[in-house]
């Protein structure tokens, strides 16, 4: 068991490259098995989330060799479309494997991933999707059997909902169907674009990806390629936030401008200047932050609920009344009731949380509800006095590379202890961010 310890106080300054996107890693991970070759994808971070994809597609008989942030995937050999349940539940976007292996097998079994910290997760859209692709899918406890007697057919699909996920799957799915398939009410989100970018380079035919509307004329087979991975725009958002909340003054790399505006009105509301320029981010926080009146969840290009926590976190200590209404997860306001053990005050009514800025947080102990709650702790301990110990934090592992290492370049006091199943100490036998991450080429 790890804990996060961090001692408050210290304000941040330095520079920092941001990470390759988890959420963009992910999906496009599981698009390398409905491409019968080889894939060298760049700007990819070492996360515990990213660990269990490449443990699925080893699963299903691909080649995987890890060399730095370079991961490469030669899925010619895969010949299983089926996932064991272990496997499946260790992530909830393991759901993305469904239209790869439907693409490449016209089979699949596999378990439902499940709900999580965040709220019930449903599959619906996925499912519903897939269907009008042709394939024959059969739920039953829990357990999906998928079939498809002859290839997927290119058709209209209206979401109800702009879904990440379902958006990706159905992509992934009809890049190799035949005829051509539109998805109206798509999701936007620059992962969207990423992985398109990706498909189109392994030979699909994917229009409009970023926009409502995504064409996708079906082709068929695809190869694999080489590609880099967009930064990650939520972990920006948390070392802004961190240097925000310690009136602090940090310059980011790697960044895309444009994949941060949607949060950026956050910190102009609150006080803080910001500068951008090519891939760079400079932000210099005032001694104390402003409220920000107002903000609600929405799907790109608004505001993301993968943020909402680190807007609370800046919420705590700014001058006045902030109201924060979460309209993607229903429960995902569980970091509330971490905040107020820092003395935060807050309250929640359904979907909203007013919270009203103390100009002081307090150490303590807490524990991380999910991996973007449990950041935004962190930079909550940055910004309070004395000492706060962050548990559970696995969970932060599954989306934030080298997460202290990053916070002590910027200055931060915060360390990673870690104890055994009897509560004793133990020093770890690894860096700290390398732990149980190989180098060498895993085939099964
Ligand atoms: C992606 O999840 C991200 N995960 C999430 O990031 C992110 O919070 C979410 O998009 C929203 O931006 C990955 O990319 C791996 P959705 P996803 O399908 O695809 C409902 C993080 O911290 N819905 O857009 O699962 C659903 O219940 C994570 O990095 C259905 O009703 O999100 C939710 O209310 C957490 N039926 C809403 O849509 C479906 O079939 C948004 O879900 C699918 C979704």
């Amino acid at each position: 068991m790890s804990i996060i310890v961090v001692e408050g106080g210290n304000r941040l300054e330095g520079k920092i490259k941001v990470q390759g996107s988890k959420n963009s890693l992910l999906p496009l991970l599981a698009a390398t098995v409905s491409a019968a070759g080889t894939s060298v994808i760049h700007n990819c971070p070492r996360l515990t989330d990213i660990e269990a994809a490449i443990r699925i597609l080893t699963y299903l008989g691909c080649c995987v060799v890890r060399q730095k942030d370079t991961v490469i995937v030669d899925s010619t050999n895969v010949d299983r479309c089926d996932i064991p349940d272990e496997l499946m539940h260790e992530m909830r976007s393991s759901i993305i494997f469904l239209g790869p292996l439907i693409a490449r097998f016209g089979r699949a079994s596999l378990s439902t991933p499940g709900g999580c910290e965040i709220g019930s997760r449903p599959i619906d859209l996925h499912t519903a999707s897939l269907r009008l692709l042709g394939a024959q899918i059969d739920e039953d406890g829990g357990h999906l059997e998928c079939r498809c007697p002859c290839r997927l057919r290119g058709v209209k699909i209206d979401l109800s909902f702009p879904s990440v996920g379902a958006t990706e799957n159905i992509m992934i799915a009809a890049a190799t169907a035949k005829g051509t398939t539109t998805i109206t009410n798509a999701a936007r989100e620059p992962e969207i674009s990423d992985l398109a970018c990706y498909l189109n380079a392994s030979g699909a035919h994917i229009r409009g990806a970023g926009e409502g509307t995504i064409t996708i004329d079906g082709t068929d087979g695809l190869s694999g390629c080489e590609h880099t991975v967009i930064p990650d725009r939520i972990v920006a958002d948390t070392y802004m936030t961190a240097a925000a909340v310690t009136g602090g003054n940090i310059v980011l790399e790697n960044i895309v401008p444009a994949h941060l505006s949607p949060m950026l009105f956050v910190f102009r509301e609150s006080g803080c200047r910001i500068r951008l320029g090519g891939n760079t981010l400079w932000l210099k926080a005032p001694r104390r932050l402003e409220r920000i009146r107002f903000i609600q969840t929405m799907p790109y290009p608004g505001f993301p609920t993968d943020a909402q926590a680190n807007a609370m976190a800046m919420a705590c200590t700014a001058k006045g009344r902030s109201v924060i209404v979460e309209t993607i997860f229903e429960s995902r306001f569980r970091h509330v009731d971490e905040f107020l053990k820092l003395g935060a005050r807050i309250t929640v009514e359904g979907r909203k949380a007013v919270v009203e800025g103390v100009p002081r947080l307090y150490g303590a102990d807490v524990v991380t509800p999910d991996l973007r709650g449990g950041a935004a702790l962190v930079a909550a301990g940055l910004a309070a006095e004395g000492v706060t110990k962050i548990r559970n934090v696995k969970l932060i592992d599954r989306g934030c590379e080298s997460f202290e290492e990053n916070l002590r370049l910027l200055g931060a006091s915060v360390k990673r202890e870690e104890y055994n199943e009897s509560g004793n100490s133990t020093q770890p036998t690894l860096p700290a961010g390398a732990a149980g991450f190989r180098t060498e080429a895993v085939c099964r």
